[in-house]
């Protein structure tokens, strides 16, 4: 079968998109939308698409079989739900949803209509996340009882990204609760050791910038923190601190970053090294060369893969991504966010196309979200204990994508 794929919103981040949906051996037609249609024609004319749609409501009374939503962070969820409840498989940048009800909501569409829904979590493809989660299979840490995670994303970088679709009312949008993006620090946690989030402690800093961001009057959600940090519980009785800071004077060699203590041994990163440690001292491993993101010479190649291939497959990944599982015809192109577009957009057109569960399913993406949502409503109560609800796990008789 191949799969016919409707992209809806051909902004900034659609255009790392655009090429590997369209190039996917699974995939027969790719057809574009946006409100802004400027937008959708110039992708087609640039990618050879022939189809151009004028919204989200034509994609889904079109014939596609999937849409992809790149719309802007606030909307996802209501528009999730409409795409499925219209028959469609759905991928979804982040984050899920912006409210517990609209997560829930999902879940239930997921379980209804059965069709794939997967959240596009970048963090779960990154160098240092899937080295964890080989390392936890394996048991080297022992029992995790520790983990910090954090997105740290400066207000000044996202001014522009606001303004491109927010036109005059772009402050609505900008002043979102930090916590209302937590999917990028909360899912490192809780995709490496499958632990759910059971209740949050969260504390919010003023801010205190003039530019009318974080003003109560300014945004959708009356939000005035520009940095939340929590403290979460999971369900097996570790601890996560999550870091979601908006205005930070900080750089490092990733925004989003993650350590995780166990009782025998460690990942640790911080701005700029990423290491392995045990109580035993020669068993600490630098791996800022493993994790890297880089085209790699030849001479580094598993063995077993064509050269060329290689050479290719490897811009943009680093020697922890499994990169012979990807197609060869995403052989050349682009891949961003630390080595995850192509295994995101490959995971889905798979998980579509053969109706098995991708890694990143609606249950999962509630894990990532839920804990963030709530932490806010903390933040908001000065720190109160708080519990997330727990949307379950995917029923039993639906299959995952083999890894
Ligand atoms: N690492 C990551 O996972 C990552 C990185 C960047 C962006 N994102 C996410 O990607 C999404 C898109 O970001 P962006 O920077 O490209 O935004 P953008 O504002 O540049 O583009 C969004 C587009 O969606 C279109 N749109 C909205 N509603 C629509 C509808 N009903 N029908 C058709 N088109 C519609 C808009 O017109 C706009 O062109 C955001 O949700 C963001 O959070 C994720």
């Amino acid at each position: 079968m191949s799969l016919r794929v409707g992209i809806c919103g051909c902004g900034a981040f659609a255009r790392s998109f655009i090429p590997l949906f369209n190039a996917h051996p699974l995939v027969g037609e790719v057809v574009l939308a946006d409100l802004i249609r400027e937008r959708a024609d110039e992708q087609a004319a640039k990618h050879g698409i022939q189809r151009v749609l004028g919204s989200l409501d034509e994609l889904c009374e079109s014939n596609v079989d999937a849409i992809v939503l790149l719309t802007q962070r606030q909307l996802h969820g209501p528009q999730v739900v409409q795409a499925l409840r219209a028959g469609k498989h759905v991928y979804s940048a982040v984050p899920t949803g912006q409210t517990l009800d609209q997560i829930e909501a999902i879940i239930k569409a997921v379980e209804e209509t059965r069709l794939i829904y997967q959240i596009g979590e970048t963090s779960y493809y990154y160098p240092c996340t899937l080295y964890c989660r080989d390392r936890y299979r394996k048991g080297d840490f022992g029992d995790v009882f520790y983990g910090e995670a954090h997105y740290f994303h400066d207000m000044s970088h996202f001014y522009q990204s606001f303004q491109r679709s927010g036109g005059a009312d772009w402050k609505q949008v900008a002043g979102i609760p930090p916590m209302h993006y937590p999917t990028h620090s909360v899912s490192m946690m809780v995709s490496v050791t499958g632990a759910r989030v059971a209740s949050v402690s969260c504390l919010g800093w003023r801010d205190r910038t003039d530019d009318g961001v974080f003003k109560p009057e300014a945004n959708l959600w009356r939000n005035v923190f520009s940095n939340e940090s929590a403290l979460m519980e999971a369900d097996d009785g570790s601890t996560f601190q999550i870091n979601e800071f908006r205005r930070v004077g900080w750089r490092g060699k990733s925004s989003v970053q993650m350590s995780l203590y166990g009782t025998e041994g460690c990942y640790e990163e911080n701005a700029d090294s990423q290491l392995w440690c045990t109580i035993e001292p020669n068993e600490m491993e630098r791996l800022d060369e493993l994790l890297a993101c880089r085209k790699l010479p030849i001479s580094e190649a598993q063995a077993d893969v064509n050269s060329v291939v290689l050479q290719e497959f490897h811009c943009g990944a680093s020697r922890v991504h499994p990169v012979e599982r990807l197609p060869r015809e995403f052989v050349g192109l682009g891949n961003g966010h630390l080595g995850s577009h192509q295994f995101l957009a490959d995971d889905f057109v798979r998980a579509a196309v053969t109706n098995h569960l991708p890694p990143n399913h609606a249950w999962a993406a509630a894990r990532y979200c839920a804990p963030g949502l709530v932490a806010h409503q903390s933040s908001e109560q000065g720190g109160a204990r708080l519990e997330v609800p727990d949307f379950g796990n995917p029923p039993e008789d639906w299959p995952l994508l083999a890894p």
